[in-house]
């Protein structure tokens, strides 16, 4: 092995063209994933919590659908703010064919067709206690009732013309059973991308206020989600989604829990996608706010990162300002 003087490992870094030669990974805005929420209010509702980040009617929202494509973003996520007097116990707005989000989703649709839709499959937005499944009188997330739920959700939603479903909602089972209902109906191509490793994290807190759960959730969702002390639960979590039909998987949140990402793209070879959760996303605000550092080179190392990491994409509330420095 050669050693200083022949070795000096900084001549490669002497000039700007060197360092793009040599650069081991890239980020483009096809890497990108543009989580947006809808709102039935008004046409823009900023969200304190989220700096710079608003909630969007429909007429609004394929707007931005149609901004993401022409930065060429492949694809866009999708989330509700359900109107208070549809939340109930048991989130039944959550399967209605004419919700908020399948309106969204057909909205998007006929804007921006080439765009990727993706939705979240799961029930906080909907229920009145804001868990992500129906909760038994003591207040435990029951599985399979949930999953059976989630599957009809799944399945209104790809009627819509959701192009990926997305479960955040950690049931056992639940890829299995929505794979299996979407074959039933015909949508043989409508992809899967299961939140496989999600945590039960504190970074989530500026999302429940976009999606209106913060105020009225009880207690926490540690039975369903994970532990952040683990790492080898994550790979049994990701076995069982892929083995149940997962196209992709996604691990959540995203900085705090890249060797989780890096395990898993080397374990199973599968399109991984990581999500840089809301926290994530006003972290970085916050320190820019306060110059800690500059904003976009926060942003842009960040997203590197999870390229890094081995991540297909990332979803991200900073796509479309990442897009724009990346000179789409
Ligand atoms: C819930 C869901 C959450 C997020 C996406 N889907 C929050 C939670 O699990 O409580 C968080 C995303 C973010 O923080 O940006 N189904």
């Amino acid at each position: 092995m050669s050693t200083y003087p022949a070795l000096r490992l900084r001549r490669t870094r002497v000039s700007p063209w060197s360092r793009a030669l040599h650069a081991e990974n890239v980020l483009t805005p096809a890497d990108l994933i543009w989580p947006l929420f809808v709102t039935e209010g008004a046409d823009e509702e900023p969200i304190a919590s989220l700096p710079g980040v608003s909630r969007w009617s429909i007429v609004e929202i394929a707007k931005r659908a149609k901004e993401a494509a022409a930065l060429g973003i492949p694809a866009i996520a999708l989330f509700p703010n359900t109107p208070e007097h549809l939340r109930t116990d048991d989130g039944r707005e959550a399967t209605n064919p004419g919700n908020l989000m399948c309106r969204a989703i057909r909205a998007i649709k006929d804007a921006a067709p080439g765009i990727g839709v993706l939705t979240d499959v799961a029930l906080d937005p909907y229920t009145a206690h804001g868990h992500d499944g129906l909760v038994d009188e003591g207040g435990y997330v029951l599985n399979d009732a949930t999953a059976a739920v989630l599957t009809q959700q799944a399945l209104v939603q790809a009627a819509a013309g959701a192009d990926i479903v997305a479960p955040s909602d950690m049931m056992d089972g639940r890829v299995g059973l929505i794979r299996a209902a979407l074959e039933g109906d015909g949508h043989h191509n409508v992809q899967i991308m299961a939140y496989a490793a999600k945590y039960a994290s504190a970074f989530y807190g500026p999302f429940r206020d976009a999606v209106g759960s913060r105020g009225r959730l009880k207690g926490d969702k540690k039975t369903y989600q994970m532990d952040p002390a683990n790492a080898e639960e994550a790979l049994r979590e990701v076995a069982a989604d892929l083995d149940e039909g997962a196209d992709s998987v996604m691990v959540k949140p995203g900085l705090a829990y890249l060797d989780i990402a890096r395990r898993v793209k080397e374990r199973f070879e599968v399109p991984v996608f990581a999500y840089q959760v809301s926290g994530e996303y006003a972290m970085i605000e916050h320190a820019a706010a306060a110059g800690a550092g500059d904003r976009d080179a926060l942003v842009m190392e960040t997203l590197m990162a999870f390229k890094r990491a081995g991540c297909s994409g990332v979803l991200t509330y900073h796509a479309a300002h990442a897009a724009r420095l990346m000179g789409a």
